[in-house]
């Protein structure tokens, strides 16, 4: 893989390599080093979990890595995004981390800046479009806990329709076939296209025989003019509680990619409950992006 921009070209097999590299990192805890390759992350919206991932990732990897602070970058003085990323190329590095709140920028980067065959970028969430390191760490959380995917029906439940998290998750689903998928969302936020799984405006209804439940934030910012909705109305309809939660399977384990608004998408004692596998996933997520610098480095097929 020259760069991971996307779920959907990545093999099957190429999936469950990065997903053994990576348990195989959180079982061992015997780390290789790479010093000769070097990372920057450059995110044009905020983050916490997914930038710091990717610095103690690359830090367990003994990759250098430099952490680009917009508000302080020269894209301030009139620089385009095109230009700091051919600066940074400059300067020798070869992995960047980048998320933009515009879809489809980071493959026009991609695409635009004669980035030569020792660099590669990653995706690191480009607006509602895709987050495939997000999905591939939720797959391994999932496997991690429920391994027998086939078998398995998961329940993504908010904003479907502004999510790169819920895209990502359709294709690495139907990758890896997951027995059954069910996309919850008010009909506002239904997505004008589904790649796998089947959309209902139920809670009760798409929880119905669920073994993982994935919340999603809330994301006022990513919503258009009349996308908005009465929160009130939101949280008595869709929140995810340990009332609503019965409508599950009575094993079911609870995910969000997080940031978390608690009590909107999620109540509080669902999330610090015995079902959440939330910081699991925050935990694995430097193990998979451990795997995918590595990966992405060597340049595997
Ligand atoms: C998500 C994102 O930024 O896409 N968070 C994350 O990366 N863990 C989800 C969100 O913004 O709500």
């Amino acid at each position: 893989m020259m760069h991971l921009l996307e779920v959907a070209p990545l093999p099957a097999p190429y999936v469950r390599s990065l997903l053994d590299r990576a348990f195989h990192f959180k079982e061992t805890g015997k780390y290789p080093s790479y010093p000769e390759t070097s990372v920057a992350t450059l995110f044009y919206e905020p983050s916490t979990r997914t930038r710091c991932s990717f610095q103690l990732a690359a830090n367990r990897l003994a990759m250098p890595i430099l952490n680009i602070d917009f508000s302080n970058s020269s894209e301030f003085k009139g620089e385009t995004s095109l230009d700091t990323v051919k600066t940074l190329i400059a300067m020798g590095i070869n992995i960047l981390v980048v998320r933009h709140a515009v879809s489809g920028q980071i493959h026009q980067m991609a695409m635009d800046c004669c980035l030569g065959e020792n660099v590669h970028l990653i995706n690191a969430g480009d607006g509602i479009n895709a987050h495939p390191t997000q999905a591939l760490l939720d797959l391994m959380t999932i496997l991690e806990a429920k391994p027998n995917l086939k078998q398995l029906k998961v329940a993504i439940v908010g904003d479907i329709r502004h999510s790169r998290v819920a895209n990502s998750l359709q294709c690495i689903f139907a990758k890896l076939k997951l027995g059954k998928l069910s996309l919850i969302s008010p009909s506002l936020w239904r997505p004008d296209e589904i790649f796998y799984g089947d959309w209902t405006d139920s809670l009760e209804e798409g929880l119905a025989g669920a073994d993982v439940v994935m919340a999603l934030r809330v994301q006022n910012e990513r919503l258009g003019p009349g996308e908005e909705l009465d929160l009130g109305q939101y949280i008595l309809k869709y929140a995810i509680t340990m009332k609503s939660l019965s409508f599950a399977k009575p094993d079911v384990l609870v995910m969000h990619p997080g940031p978390i608004n608690r009590g909107i998408e999620i109540n509080s004692d669902v999330v610090d409950g015995p079902r959440s596998l939330i910081w699991k996933q925050i935990n694995n997520g430097v193990f998979m992006r451990m795997a995918i610098l590595e990966a992405i480095m060597r340049g595997h097929h």
